[in-house]
């Protein structure tokens, strides 16, 4: 059932060169209850005034001086807002056929013929100004609807970076319970994708996926993982296999995030000279892959560990100088320099889960 229109908030404007006209349309719209009519004699002020006014209907003379009906018409039809109906009703003696059509084509929504009758003008205005009405309902839906959809987005980007999270600590729960190294590799591949100039989209991805570079660990027994001092060539073995335990556990997902997680979990030790995990050379390797290389590497060497103390940071900065070029991708460690001598020690402070998914 439709709503009575509220004419107290209805705005119109009326435009037509003879006064009479525009007096005579004032008259029987007052009559029938609207009260925010607004008139202009001179087609020229027509778009200043529907710009000042914002009326929910024009009605428009087609024959005027200075400017033509379809000239006003085809103006207002560029400053009114495309997902706006604002009805135009064409208020004219009698029209040719072939005028009629060039006028609808032009965007006009009704006809009123000249002289005007009072029930024709109120019922036809009534009639726009509902389908406006309609199509403002329709608008405001749609709008409610993207809002809902915007917020269920949002809810399943948090539940899957949540759930990265989680996984991130189980992968890291049997060296450190806060999976420390892992947020501070987020962290750091997260600035040397920016210094080499990724798109912000990239960077998103690489700084949330990083920290779950290791977590293939899981597969790899305790004597292995836990164990101190040099590994047996087996055990070496054994070792490397996280990298294809962690693209196993990674993989078959069409989700951004978990493929360029497994991209980097497969990749995180190969070097640029070849002799990494998997012998990919130089650019073999993704670029995700050789950031969290060097990333992971530097977080290393620079925090203790049961069985060897830390570097400082310009050793650390020296081992990257000296390993550029054979295990490292050569223009990403003169980066990652920079960022050193940008940053400094704040390179080394702990980073949360919190910092890295806000
Ligand atoms: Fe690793």
């Amino acid at each position: 059932m439709m709503q009575e229109l509220d004419l107290s908030t209805i705005k119109l404007l009326l435009v037509d060169d003879e006064a009479h006209c525009t007096k005579l349309m004032e008259a029987f719209l007052k009559q029938a209850g609207y009260s925010r009519i607004t008139m202009t004699n001179d087609p020229r002020q027509a778009v200043p005034l529907y710009g000042e006014v914002k009326p929910d209907l024009v009605a428009l003379d087609m024959r005027m001086p200075h400017m033509d009906g379809f000239e006003v018409m085809r103006q207002l039809r560029q400053v009114i807002p495309a997902d706006d109906y604002v009805p135009i009703l064409i208020v004219t003696g009698e029209l040719d056929a072939p005028t009629k059509h060039q006028a609808l084509a032009q965007g006009a929504n009704d006809f009123l013929n000249k002289p005007v009758d009072a029930t024709e003008v109120v019922l036809r205005i009534k009639n726009q100004l509902q389908t406006r009405r309609l199509h403002q309902q329709v608008r405001m839906h749609n709008e409610h609807l993207e809002a809902q959809v915007r917020l269920r987005t949002k809810v399943v980007e948090q539940t899957q970076l949540d759930l990265l999270n989680r996984l991130v600590l189980a992968s890291e729960y049997r060296y450190d319970v806060t999976g420390a190294h892992a947020w501070r590799v987020g962290r750091l591949a997260m600035l040397l994708a920016e210094m080499k100039g990724l798109a912000p989209d990239q960077v998103e991805l690489i700084k949330k996926t990083a920290p779950l570079h290791d977590v293939g660990r899981i597969g790899v027994r305790d004597a292995i993982l836990l164990k101190e001092g040099p590994y047996e060539p087996a055990e070496r073995e054994a070792m490397k296999a996280h990298t294809k335990i962690g693209s196993k556990i990674l993989s078959d997902s069409r989700s951004p995030l978990l493929m360029m997680a497994r991209e980097i979990a497969l990749t995180h030790h190969e070097r640029w000279d070849g002799k990494g995990y998997h012998r990919l050379k130089e650019a073999q390797t993704p670029l995700s892959g050789r950031i969290v290389a060097l990333a992971d590497a530097f977080d290393v060497m620079t925090h203790a560990c049961s069985y060897k103390a830390p570097l400082s940071l310009s050793d650390a900065r020296g081992e990257i100088e000296r390993h550029a070029g054979t295990q490292f991708d050569p223009d990403l460690s003169s980066q990652f320099l920079k960022l050193i001598d940008r940053d400094g020690e704040s390179l080394l402070a702990d980073a949360t889960a919190q910092q890295l998914f806000a």
